[in-house]
């Protein structure tokens, strides 16, 4: 769906956030969600962690995962951890055990298995970023990370900053049940147009396509402005 400004497009993805859980939860008795990083998800985050939301996500039953990391203090303002606790987490009433930040303090080989063990193999809900490169979590083009076919997370080194990171990879994130990309800014609109309007780009983002869930983008108005498909231009009704 196309919300009209970056502050709509993160009410619209609190809401996207706040109706899986509470589905999930009346099914399964608990969420598994992961966030994605960089500047779009904060004001998602900041919408989560006070009110309307805040009361009505069942957070008890939620467990919230990252879909990737750069491998810095958890202190650092490059943590995507450390922003999102900032942002909603110290907001929320949420057991400490459900937290699952990816590790930062071992090898960054037995931190990816370590956290692989951690993973549940299906998320509720996952949400990624795009760079304007086409990149998802820490998966950036051209890399071999992106034809990883059993590891779910594994390091790598790429993206801005040039650090090295964790990042889910293809066959995990594939693997979610709902997985939403969350996309702001004229920036970006070209690579929007590329991931969803040529067929033959191999970018990452154009990757994603979970094998049993659904994929969805919730972009604003100006990361939409170089859609030609007229489909993409109307405002997704108010309950979809
Ligand atoms: C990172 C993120 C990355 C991010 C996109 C979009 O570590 O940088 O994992 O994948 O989601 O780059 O970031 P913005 O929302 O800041 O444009």
């Amino acid at each position: 769906m196309i919300a009209e400004t970056p502050v709509a497009l993160a009410e619209r993805a609190g809401r996207v956030f706040l109706e899986a859980a509470q589905a999930a939860v009346a099914v399964r008795g608990r969420f598994l969600a992961a966030l994605s990083a960089g500047a779009t998800p904060r004001e998602m985050h900041r919408a989560l962690g006070r009110e309307p939301l805040r009361s009505g996500v069942p957070w008890h039953a939620t467990h919230i995962y990252w879909g990737d990391e750069r491998y810095v203090s958890a202190h650092s303002p490059e943590s995507n951890y450390g922003l999102a606790r900032e942002d909603i987490l110290k907001h929320i009433d949420i057991p400490e055990s459900h937290i699952h930040p990816m590790p930062v303090d071992m090898d960054p080989e037995a931190a990816a298995a370590r956290y692989e063990k951690d993973l549940p193999e299906v998320l509720d809900l996952l949400f990624l970023g795009l760079g304007k490169d086409g990149h998802i979590a820490s998966l950036f083009p051209g890399q071999d990370a992106l034809r990883e076919q059993k590891r779910r997370v594994i390091p790598v080194k790429g993206g801005v900053p040039r650090v090295t990171r964790l990042t889910m990879t293809l066959p995990a994130i594939n693997r979610a049940g709902q997985v939403v990309f969350l996309v702001s800014g004229r920036e970006k609109s070209a690579v929007v147009r590329t991931v969803l309007e040529d067929p033959r780009t191999q970018l990452p983002a154009a990757c994603v396509r979970p094998v049993h869930g659904y994929l969805s983008w919730i972009l604003d108005r100006e990361a939409a402005s170089r859609l030609s498909k007229p489909s993409w231009d109307h405002p997704a009704p108010r309950h979809t």
